[in-house]
């Protein structure tokens, strides 16, 4: 074992990980677009942009020079009571980007935080005006992130039962198919008529952690008129979602119905640096107006705003200026879409799904669709032996790659996703 190994196994507590049986983790010293090269020489495709986040690919070097100008001219400051030209320079291009009324951004770290925050506006919006509302609606299955309001608002599972005492009250809606697509809205609608709502909560059109599920976008459009109609506050968590994931910048470009709150993270700095905004709309920040302080919205972080953040958001903005990063997400669709064709017809693939720059096969293995799916172990090692960076969701195999990575990586990327579940046939006809 190297001697950083041994370090970390001593230091290292990380992070979604029984430390006590997982192997040594991967130790990457340096990436270059969409590889990552290992202390041992070994080279990995980056299937996953890093968590979801890399988007341009790692070293970008308008990026990397955004960053490096913006740490010499001003590396951080506080900021309440002081701003800077990079977060004005963000905000306003990110309230251009997005549809009209959303006008407000509010800085905070990760996606997480971004959803804490949004949930905060919520509540608050209805008891600034002596209209306190209690009750929030999200979708089962969903994923908001791991802080206390965040995962109240998530699905109730293994990975936050120890908290769950600590949780909010929240009403979940099944996830939507063809056929219970009409009951949801008139279950949402019946608790919606309660005026009790302060919020609903989605992923719009696609919930990432569940296993990249999808639904439709007329659908949650109705949903939001729904909301619309009772005064209930719709929040799209586009953490994971936005930055041209599903084709288009943002999943609300699918959609009519645009919500009152978004949360941005992940891609927003290319991946590059942590950073979470909240966007509300001009009529939500006019509720925090007031001769009170206490109406103000009193939440901040050391680092909200964050010059260096800020300038490689910046940086990434720029980069999705280029044609080239679109035609690259153009280039990935086609050869996902080609690929989707020859996955469906396999006899151990459950379900293919793709959206965008995103492709998910669902293994078949009796289990059904879940996290702790024996599979799960197997596959990783076996991509990573393989020279690819790729985390299953348990059975969910899946890919949303940095757009610049080549068609010759996603080719060597489905061959051996092939291969895992045509091992899976043989298996299965083995027993
Ligand atoms: C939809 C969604 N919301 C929120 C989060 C939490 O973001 P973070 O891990 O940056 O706290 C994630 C993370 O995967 C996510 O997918």
């Amino acid at each position: 074992m190297s001697n950083w190994l041994q370090k970390d196994r001593s230091h290292v507590w990380h992070p979604f990980t029984q430390v006590q049986t997982a192997l040594d983790p991967l130790l990457i010293t340096h990436a270059k677009d969409a590889v990552l090269y290992a202390e041992d020489g070994k080279e990995y495709i980056d299937c996953n942009s890093s968590w979801w986040v890399n988007v341009h690919g790692h070293g970008n070097e308008h990026i990397v020079s955004a960053i490096a100008e913006q740490v010499a001219q001003l590396d951080h400051v506080i900021f309440a009571g002081v701003t800077h030209p990079k977060a004005i320079e963000l905000a306003a291009r990110v309230s251009d980007l997005l549809p009209d009324a959303l006008e407000k951004v509010f800085f905070s770290d990760n996606g997480s935080t971004a959803v804490e925050v949004a949930l905060k506006m919520a509540f608050q919006f209805w008891h600034n005006q002596d209209k306190p509302k209690h009750r929030v609606l999200a979708l089962d299955g969903a994923y908001h992130g791991d802080t206390f309001g965040a995962m109240s608002v998530g699905q109730r599972d293994y990975f936050n039962a120890p908290f769950e005492y600590f949780f909010f009250d929240v009403d979940y809606l099944d996830f939507p198919n063809e056929n219970n697509k009409s009951k949801l809205l008139a279950q949402a609608e019946m608790l919606f008529a309660t005026g009790e709502f302060a919020a609903f909560i989605v992923e719009p059109l696609i919930q990432g952690s569940a296993g990249m599920r999808m639904y439709e976008a007329d659908w949650l459009d109705a949903l939001v008129r729904i909301a619309r109609k009772y005064d209930v506050l719709v929040i799209f968590d586009e953490v994971m979602t936005a930055w041209g994931r599903t084709g288009e910048l943002f999943a609300m470009d699918y959609c009519e119905e645009k919500p009152d709150i978004v949360c941005l993270s992940k891609g927003l700095t290319g991946g590059v640096l942590p950073l979470g905004l909240t966007v509300a709309t001009n009529a939500i920040h006019a509720a925090f107006l007031s001769n009170e302080v206490a109406k103000g919205f009193l939440h901040g972080h050391s680092f909200t705003g964050n010059p260096i953040a800020c300038a490689s958001a910046c940086a990434s903005l720029d980069i999705f200026e280029k044609e080239e990063t679109w035609s690259n997400i153009t280039r990935i669709n086609k050869f996902l879409r080609e690929k989707k064709k020859l996955f469906e017809s396999h006899s151990q693939i459950e379900s293919v799904r793709m959206l965008g720059t995103i492709f998910a096969v669902e293994l078949k293995t009796g289990e059904g669709n879940t996290y702790f799916s024996g599979i799960r172990d197997q596959a990783y090692q076996f991509f990573i032996e393989n020279g690819l960076l790729m985390r299953p969701l348990g059975n969910v195999i899946f890919l949303n790659p940095p757009y610049c990575i080549t068609n010759e990586q996603m080719e060597k990327a489905f061959q051996k996703i092939l291969e895992l579940a045509d091992g899976l046939t043989a298996h299965n006809s083995s027993i």
